[in-house]
């Protein structure tokens, strides 16, 4: 167990991840910090009041500042606009870059060790704004969005073959946009590859499906994205971190070289620890999948580069 985790952003995937991180009893404390007054203060204490009936001993506060997270070992970072119907994650760039960047110069500021799990939209590019900010090295600033679109990978094909999503492993790799790319040669079902058990042109259904899982959930919605398997998938992060599990799962990181990738983050195989980042696990892909990475780092570069430009 963490002594404190602070979540940054109480709208609904913050929220969320705060009341999954007490259920979990992955803190002592979960610190939830907002702009908006009173909404992290109730929030708090409404979910801190869930602790009896859960059975978690878990304090949750909620605070309009930073001082309260002093000292956090990890910060999970919400904060930001969600997309509306039509837009793309890339439209939220400009907005987002300016919230991420206030809030890991005041992550460095009360928790210079930490480690922070960007979460917010453009993926992969408020990891880059987040790194930059905060001066942390890559090991301690790392990106959800392989976690979450490999868990609706993996639920889209349990369905369609009727079986465990228990027994589905897979990975999803690259941005977390429309170039992402779903590793169909690492997909397999209890070790069986996918390919014998589900046919070419379904399989392709899903990984189209996969590719436009955040959409498919924001045209639904109409007025923001999705939230409850976002926050799972921090979570997820957060607990292999918090009990040093040195799990292998997909994460945005800062590539220096790995897969021939340089100076962008991209969402790669990634053992996490309570250091953060402890490797980046270099598989290999076929000659196809490698040249889709490469398409989808590109895509992101693209958009890193527009922060550049301020
Ligand atoms: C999604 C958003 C949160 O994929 O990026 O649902």
């Amino acid at each position: 167990m963490l002594g404190k985790v602070a979540v940054v952003g109480a709208g609904n995937v913050g929220a969320t991840a705060a009341q999954r991180l007490a259920e979990k009893s992955l803190a002592r404390t979960v610190v939830m910090i907002d702009v908006v007054e009173g909404v992290p203060q109730g929030k708090a204490l409404d979910q801190w009041q869930s602790g009896p009936i859960e059975g978690f001993d878990t304090r949750i506060v909620g605070t309009n500042g930073y001082d309260e997270a002093a000292g956090a070992e990890l910060f999970l970072v919400t904060a930001g606009i969600a997309r509306k119907p039509g837009m793309s994650r890339d439209d939220l760039v400009k907005t987002n870059a300016g919230i991420v960047r206030s809030v890991a110069k005041e992550i460095a500021r009360v928790a210079p060790a930490s480690i922070i799990i960007v979460v917010s939209n453009p993926l992969d590019v408020m990891c880059y704004v987040a790194m930059k900010a905060s001066g942390f090295p890559r090991e301690r600033v790392i990106g959800m969005a392989g976690v979450l679109d490999t868990a609706r990978y993996r639920m889209f094909l349990a369905e369609a073959m009727a079986v465990s999503v228990d027994d589905i492993q897979a990975m999803v790799l690259g941005g977390h946009g429309d170039t992402m790319v779903p590793l169909v040669s690492y997909t397999t079902v209890s070790g069986i590859p996918v390919s014998q058990l589900l046919a070419r042109d379904r399989l392709d259904a899903i990984l189209d499906r996969t590719r436009n899982g955040g959409a498919e959930i924001v045209s639904y919605l109409k007025t923001g994205s999705a939230y409850y398997a976002p926050s799972a998938a921090a979570v997820q992060m957060v607990e292999a971190i918090a009990l040093d599990k040195r799990r292998i799962l997909p994460c945005s990181a800062w590539l220096q070289g790995e897969f021939g990738l340089r100076d962008v983050f991209c969402g790669v195989p990634c053992k996490l620890g309570r250091t953060g980042l402890e490797r980046i696990v270099e598989i290999e892909l076929t000659d196809a999948e490698r040249a889709e990475l490469a398409q989808s780092a590109e895509a992101v570069r693209a958009t890193q580069a527009v922060v550049d430009a301020g």
